[in-house]
């Protein structure tokens, strides 16, 4: 089964399966496919983390996480009176990231898969050739995003045209065609040095960009040991820092499970107050501790202390909200050391992939690579470019994700596996930029505690806490007027949100059979066979 964003890459990731390629190798199909058919997240001028889980047990994670270039300096978006620069690290060349995602295709492939690399990077390439025909809804992205595009190129792109775009109309795609048969035939190399490079670098120089060709062709990929825990009995396995996502994840798991969510019933008063008073901890803790772990000490072990999170909740108040200026990083034990897009894919021996890929923004910087035909991302927003200044996303960060030459950007993305009893039973993600915890969180929750089919998990309305602001952000559905009115009696302030991301996720169903859930809020799609 595969769940992806877009119905084009779900097919093209099915077909390798049904050719007895196995989840990595629908994997990669997928990633390349998800370039082509899903501009506005999917990707090869951005980066991604794999957690995967094989059919005999092994676990592990990929990180191809973007890097800062070598040119990259701690204050590079800030003026001369040491103020933040509007827009400087979200669209434009200065935005970019040294992109990891087809260093990390290649790794996926090398490590795990089982067909030819051509094999899997062709129907990419040939949907590439015939151009895609674009929804309705990518239809609006793109229209939404022309003014962007046309400020971050000095030419005008494919993605942009005289006439909005509208459903049922072609994108063309032929440099991108070309620039997938150099990756086809030449693997790394075909991207990260040679005319894919060549293009990349006098793109950046037309722009004022500053990745050069050393940046690229050291650009590497790293294994890295999963994060696990349990909640309620079952394994979850979720990505390590550079993310954030599976820290936090086991922490808010750990930080509830005293309490009978289950119970108390979905989106009710109490239900909704200890997830969020947990939250509101837990992004403190992210703020300050969390950060690229081949440049800063993270201390995952004391993150993820049971007695150091009981301690976190010794301020929880069951009547009334902690208000978030007086929640701040947790003292540790001991000091030691939008888009976005997810995709779910597990085949028929039981191997998963669990990938979240990411360009950050919606087409991240908007720069294309004028003669490659690609997108590049504007990660570099994903780091702290000013201790306390929130990002994008309305994240703040301090010391520990501060810029640095050649160093990850913190991410929230948070690929997932959960087993039951030491079988493989639930794989699920998200985009959503910081609210991709939370969305990961609440659909585990939704299972395990509401006993939801991963459609309904997927599909439930949600809300989301990330400690400052000091509000709770529910979709307009997910909390009724009277459970509104009791969060408000307790103390917390409620402001609805609408952008939330489409979780995609796979589930051992009640009948032993494998469960697609495919986020409506998206054109995200289930296929299996
Ligand atoms: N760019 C979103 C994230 O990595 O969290």
């Amino acid at each position: 089964m595969v769940v992806s964003a877009h119905p084009e890459a779900s097919r093209i990731g099915l077909e390798i399966l049904r050719k007895g390629g196995n989840a990595y190798d629908a994997a990669v199909a997928t990633g390349f496919a998800l370039a082509v058919a899903f501009p506005v997240a999917g990707n090869i001028g951005g980066g991604g983390f794999l957690v995967y889980r094989k059919q005999d047990g092994e676990v592990g994670a990929l990180d191809y996480r973007e890097k800062a270039p070598k040119a990259a300096s701690r204050d590079m978006y800030l003026d001369a009176q040491g103020n933040v620069i509007a827009d400087a690290s979200t669209l434009g060349h200065l935005a970019v990231g040294v992109p990891g995602a087809v260093d990390g295709m290649v790794a996926i492939h090398q490590k795990l898969g089982s067909l030819r690399w051509a094999q899997v990077i062709q129907p990419a390439i040939d949907l590439a050739r015939k151009g895609v025909v674009l929804t309705e809804r990518e239809a609006s992205m793109l229209n939404g995003a022309k003014e962007s595009f046309l400020k971050a190129n000095k030419f005008i792109p494919n993605v942009v045209r005289d006439t909005p775009w509208q459903k049922g109309d072609v994108l063309p795609m032929p440099e991108l065609a070309r620039t997938l048969e150099r990756i086809r035939d030449k693997g790394r190399v075909g991207f990260y040095e040679g005319e894919t490079a060549d293009l990349l670098v006098k793109e950046m120089k037309r722009g004022g960009g500053i990745i050069s060709h050393q940046d690229l062709k050291e650009y590497q990929s790293v294994w890295r040991p999963v994060v696990t825990g349990t909640y309620r009995g079952y394994k979850v396995i979720s990505m390590p820092p550079p993310s954030s996502g599976g820290i936090a994840l086991l922490q808010l798991l750990q930080m509830v499970e005293p309490f009978d969510l289950g119970k108390w019933g979905w989106q009710q008063a109490n239900t909704v107050h200890v997830m969020t008073e947990a939250q509101r901890r837990v992004y403190a803790d992210r703020a300050t501790y969390l950060g690229d772990p081949d440049f800063v000490q993270v201390p995952m072990a004391s993150l993820l202390n049971p007695a150091y999170l009981k301690n976190r909740m010794v301020t929880f108040d069951m009547g009334k909200a902690t208000p978030s200026t007086q929640v701040g990083a947790g003292q540790l034990v001991a000091k030691e050391s939008d888009q976005t897009t997810h995709y779910s894919i597990v085949d028929q021996w039981g191997n998963a992939a669990s990938i979240t890929t990411t360009l950050n923004g919606g087409y991240g910087s908007k720069v294309v690579v004028e003669g490659a035909g690609f997108i590049l991302n504007n990660e570099m927003d994903d780091f702290s470019a000013k201790p306390g200044v929130p990002n994008m996303f309305g994240l703040i960060g301090g010391e520990a994700n501060a810029i640095a030459p050649g160093k990850r950007m913190l991410s929230s993305m948070t690929p997932t596996i959960l087993e039951k009893d030491g079988k493989l039973f639930m794989v699920v993600g998200t985009p959503g930029g910081s609210t991709i915890i939370t969305s990961v969180f609440q659909a585990i929750l939704n299972v395990v505690d509401h006993g939801m089919s991963m459609q309904q998990a997927v599909a439930a309305p949600r809300f989301h806490h990330q400690w400052l602001p000091d509000r709770i952000e529910p979709e307009p559905a997910a909390i009724s007027s009277q459970v509104r009115e009791s969060l408000q009696k307790k103390g917390h302030t409620l402001q609805n949100r609408s952008n939330y991301g489409a979780v995609d996720g796979i589930l051992k169903g009640k009948d032993g059979k494998w469960e697609g859930g495919a986020d409506p809020r998206g054109d995200d799609t289930a296929l299996g066979y």
